[in-house]
């Protein structure tokens, strides 16, 4: 028999949560503020993109396992209540908790005594054991992080690696509530205080984050010394002590966690006193990452890296900070876009999913990116191409006729996507990110 679930936002962690664990055949109420949302969600409309979303949604509504509301008091009689709400990037880059602190204080009155309150999106270390004092609930609370892949939410939620489920010793038999929950999944539950559990959520993304400005950095010295990234990382990679995967050099990571949880983990580690230099250096790598492109571009176009972009037209392929999501969020391609439409460049940019809405804010923002529904009209006089996100859909693009389209032939491809079978015979010219021949030219530096 399944358990009675709240779940309390309906973003990727929450939606994917309320919908994974209905099919795990729990009774799931979600809770969100947006009627516009709760009332799209209840036709069965997913306003996410999201691979299996869309038919668990529907198949939960179906079901009658799966319901969505704005009123907190439907959240009543549950057992269990996740606590899905963001946690953005506040000031001095700490975690802001408004939200949640919002959300508590109108959960209070509702919610049953014994029902378990679980903090699933990531919330910086210590919230878990603060809840009671801070809200003045008696519940039980306990952390269970989650490790989702935008792109992969559903999959990863079904057939997680791991689950983590954090309680204090006083607690032990609500964890047993929360571990209960995912039952029918196959993974190692991995039990903790709640402070470990938080910690180890920002640990994992942090040394995500660590692990791909050393790749960044890795890839902008074999430029310089004759070496080429992916033949390095293929040798790293087959040392199971390191890994294969987290190893492609881009124009830097971005979504909507790794940047704002190596802030948050930097300033908890502040606040105590910890000087966590390694994390802080990636981050730094990382803002180095994005001015890197900037100046390959300039190269690319000008023949030098300080060379004026004026009236240049540059066409962008992907703005999604990664493949598989059409996820705006602190994305280095949107970054880069806009350094680029800064130097007075003329920047038309296409990606296969954004959403209309986030283009039609990028078009009114002042930095006035042009996102257009085609690739080819992007590329239209273009003194440039420049690929920042690993779309496969771009390797397919009729690359011959695209070296009609553009001014000049040049295509900047911070993702190491295209190879040369895909651009033989087109008269292209690739810089890509990490070997000799792609590099700017040394005297340049
Ligand atoms: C990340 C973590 O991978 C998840 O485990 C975690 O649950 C999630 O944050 C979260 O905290 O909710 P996500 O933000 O979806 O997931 O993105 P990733 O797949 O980790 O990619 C992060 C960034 O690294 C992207 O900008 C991506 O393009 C970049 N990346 C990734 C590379 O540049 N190279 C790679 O080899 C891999």
């Amino acid at each position: 028999m399944g358990s009675r679930v709240g779940v309390v936002g309906a973003g990727y962690v929450g939606l994917t949560s309320a919908a994974c664990l209905a099919h795990l055949g729990h009774h799931v109420t979600c809770l969100d503020n947006d009627e516009s949302k709760v009332a799209a969600l209840c036709a069965g409309t997913v306003p996410i993109i999201e691979p299996s979303l869309p038919e668990l949604v529907r198949e939960g509504l179906g079901e009658d396992r799966l319901t969505f509301t704005t009123d907190p008091r439907s959240l009543a009689e549950s057992e269990v209540v996740l606590l899905c709400l963001p946690t953005p990037m506040g000031a001095g880059g700490t975690a802001d908790l408004g939200v949640l602190d919002d959300a508590l204080v109108a959960l209070g009155p509702v919610l049953p005594p014994d029902c378990v309150l679980v903090t699933k999106s990531t919330v910086p270390v210590g919230t878990a054991a603060r809840i009671p004092t801070l809200t003045g609930l008696a519940n039980a609370v306990v952390s269970n992080p989650e490790f989702l892949r935008e792109g992969y939410a559903v999959h990863d939620f079904l057939h997680p690696e791991r689950i983590l489920v954090g309680a204090n010793e006083q607690n032990q038999e609500a964890a047993e509530r929360v571990a209960a929950l995912y039952a029918r999944t196959d993974a190692p539950v991995l039990r903790t205080d709640t402070a470990s559990a938080e910690l180890a959520k920002y640990a994992s993304n942090a040394f995500l984050a660590v692990k791909l400005s050393f790749v960044n950095t890795l890839a902008e010295l074999c430029e310089q010394v004759d070496g080429d990234i992916s033949k390095v990382t293929d040798v790293m990679g087959m040392d199971a002590r390191i890994g294969s995967s987290f190893l492609a050099p881009g124009p830097g990571w971005g979504g909507s966690c790794l940047p704002k949880d190596t802030r948050a983990l930097l300033a908890s580690a502040d606040a105590v006193g910890v000087d966590f230099a390694i994390v802080r250096d990636a981050v730094r790598a990382n803002d180095h990452q994005r001015a890197m492109v900037l100046r390959k571009v300039r190269h690319a176009v000008t023949g030098s890296v300080d060379g004026s972009l004026a009236g240049a037209r540059i066409g962008i392929f992907g703005l999604a900070f990664k493949a598989g999501t059409g996820d705006l969020r602190d994305s280095p391609a949107v970054a880069i876009a806009r350094q680029l439409s800064r130097h007075d460049a003329v920047v038309a940019a296409y990606d296969p999913c954004v959403p209309p809405s986030d283009a039609h804010e990028l078009a009114a923002d002042p930095d006035g990116i042009q996102v257009l529904d085609d690739p080819y009209l992007a590329a239209k006089g273009a003194a440039a191409i420049v690929i920042l996100t690993e779309w496969p859909d771009f390797r397919h693009l009729d690359w011959r006729k695209l070296s009609d389209d553009v001014d000049r032939p040049v295509v900047v491809d911070t993702r190491n996507l295209l190879d040369e079978r895909v651009l033989s015979g087109t008269g292209f010219t690739v810089v890509g990110i990490g070997s000799p021949t792609t590099g700017e030219p040394r005297s340049a530096r």
